[in-house]
């Protein structure tokens, strides 16, 4: 009856957070925003565009991780790590709605490309978990730690008076590099540098798209 009620439990947990990943606006955040004390110097409209596409991208890496994580705790048996993975999930729903606001304070959307992207990142998280929970929690560590090296060009790309965007990615990175270590201590696999690479191209392809649509 316990097992029952634990697996309805997740389910019911799984599905609101696919809503909250999903609907405009739905992602509340369990810290403070910690762009709330920030002020930005006046962007022009090209800057606000430019600002708003990078962080549009960043939202959708965002998608990405939810899925994946959503993914792993559908099929991994996670035996000693569900514990930590659900919170480092729970951590990342603050990015997503971080994200999310930011993007609203500089008049944009979220991405037109992210039902595709959650569908890919959910299939690769729940077949990885089939397969192996030290395959999934390498797939989401080599992820983070792909996110994480993203933050850091994007502050650099940013607009230098866009100073809530960046501090914003300076908290995700911190955040994501952790979740990266403790995805690995849980067991996660440590991959070769060639996939490391291949996850990389197809980080930047995907990037591209989003930064567009
Ligand atoms: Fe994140």
């Amino acid at each position: 009856m316990d097992r029952l009620q634990s697996r309805s439990d997740r389910a019911i947990h799984q599905f609101d957070t696919f809503l909250r990943t999903f609907m405009p606006h739905a992602a509340t955040s369990q810290r403070a925003n910690p762009a709330d004390n920030a002020v930005d110097s006046a962007l022009d409209d090209q800057e606000r565009r430019h600002a708003a596409s990078l962080m549009r991208v960043n939202h959708t890496g965002e998608v990405c991780a939810q899925a994946l994580y959503q993914g792993q705790s559908a099929t991994a048996k996670l035996p000693l790590a569900r514990k930590q993975m659900d919170h480092s999930a729970l951590q990342e729903l603050d990015h997503l709605a971080w994200c999310d606001e930011r993007l609203t304070q500089l008049q944009s959307r979220t991405s037109y490309l992210n039902p595709l992207i959650y569908l890919a990142s959910f299939g690769i998280g729940a077949s990885t978990g089939v397969i192996s929970d030290r395959i999934s929690l390498g797939i989401v560590a080599a992820v983070q730690e792909e996110l994480g090296r993203q933050r850091d060009v994007h502050q650099k790309a940013l607009p230098s008076g866009d100073h809530r965007s960046r501090v914003i990615l300076r908290q995700m990175a911190v955040d994501e590099a952790h979740h990266a270590h403790l995805a690995l201590e849980a067991g996660g696999v440590r991959f070769p540098a060639p996939v490391k690479w291949g996850m990389r191209l197809v980080s930047k392809v995907m990037s591209k798209g989003v930064y567009h649509l």
